[in-house]
């Protein structure tokens, strides 16, 4: 069996704030020690609509960003978008309402071990993870470029945040109301070879990843990539968020990327295949 959650433990938790940025609410919650287990590219399975609640299935959000020396002890940032009837309910819960929550679950993002430009890649919420992930790589010594996109300006979560840790923000939107206007993939052949970049980190729609690899399969760059399949479990049970992965000889196997993922090698993920049966 995987080693991957062997860290995870069900807790309550309180919500210490709960603020709206633009499309979207920043919650951060009181996870105590956890949060130094919690690792860029990690996620929770958050049981939402309270104790009555009929949404048998817990939902996944990415985690942010985690801190150990806020005043509350330990702390996890998370960053939601109001879509669905879960996501909705906990966007409106407030300061000190206590969530069901399992975490630290899946797979974290490799951190290089020497210093290497890197560039983070990220559409709509999927740039969740990317903010903590580029504080890591930024204090490994890497360079560290971001590229942020969606389909609209609104729904890039805090671009002044995203510019504390890295080198260079370029923001692509598809209505051109922020940044250039077009989608978040168009900029990357020419930022691989501009910035010589070394390794590719992204999280988004799976169309946006299965663009970003189609970009890199020729070349020497890295693909690390968190993929966002619907999930009901989270915790490797039901199968409902397996990915067709290639081994080394070329067969196609279905993996579950609760626990296999959702960070995989986007060299190995067959984009053709994903959403069909094999
Ligand atoms: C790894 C991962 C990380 C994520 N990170 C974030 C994040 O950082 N921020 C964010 O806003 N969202 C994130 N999401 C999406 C999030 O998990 C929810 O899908 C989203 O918030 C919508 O949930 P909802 O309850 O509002 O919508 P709903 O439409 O009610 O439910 C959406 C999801 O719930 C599950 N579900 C509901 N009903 C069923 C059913 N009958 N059978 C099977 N499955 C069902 C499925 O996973 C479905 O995709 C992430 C998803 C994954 C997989
Ligand atoms: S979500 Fe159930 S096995 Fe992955």
């Amino acid at each position: 069996m995987t080693q991957i959650n062997r860290n995870a433990v069900a807790i309550h938790a309180p919500i210490i704030s709960n603020k709206r940025v633009g499309q979207y609410n920043q919650l951060i919650i009181d996870i105590g020690d956890l949060s130094r287990l919690c690792k860029p590219g990690n996620f929770v399975a958050i049981k939402l609509g309270g104790q009555s609640s009929n949404m048998i299935l817990r939902r996944a959000f990415a985690i942010s960003r985690t801190s150990s020396s806020a005043t509350f002890g330990g702390t996890m940032e998370l960053i939601v978008a109001p879509y669905g009837q879960g996501s909705t309910w906990l966007c409106a819960q407030s300061e000190g309402v206590v969530l069901d929550l399992i975490l630290p679950l899946g797979t974290a993002f490799g951190i290089p071990t020497e210093p290497v430009k890197v560039l983070l890649v990220g559409g709509g919420y999927g740039s969740a993870p990317l903010f903590g992930l580029a504080e890591v790589l930024y204090a490994r010594g890497c360079r560290v470029d971001m590229l942020l996109g969606a389909s609209t300006g609104a729904k890039i979560y805090a671009p002044m945040e995203g510019k504390r840790s890295v080198n260079s923000l370029r923001i692509h939107t598809e209505d051109g109301s922020m940044g250039q206007m077009g989608r978040v993939t168009d900029p990357i052949g020419a930022l691989i070879n501009d910035l010589d970049i070394g390794v590719i980190y992204s999280c988004g729609p799976m169309a946006m990843l299965a663009a970003i690899d189609a970009i890199t399969k020729d070349s020497n760059v890295l693909h690390q990539c968190a993929v966002e399949e619907a999930m009901a479990c989270g915790v490797g049970i039901c199968m409902t968020c397996v990915v067709p992965v290639t081994d080394g000889t070329g067969a196609v196997s279905m993996l579950r990327s609760c626990i296999d993922g959702p960070v995989m090698d986007g060299a190995r993920v067959a984009w053709d295949k994903v959403g069909k049966t094999l």
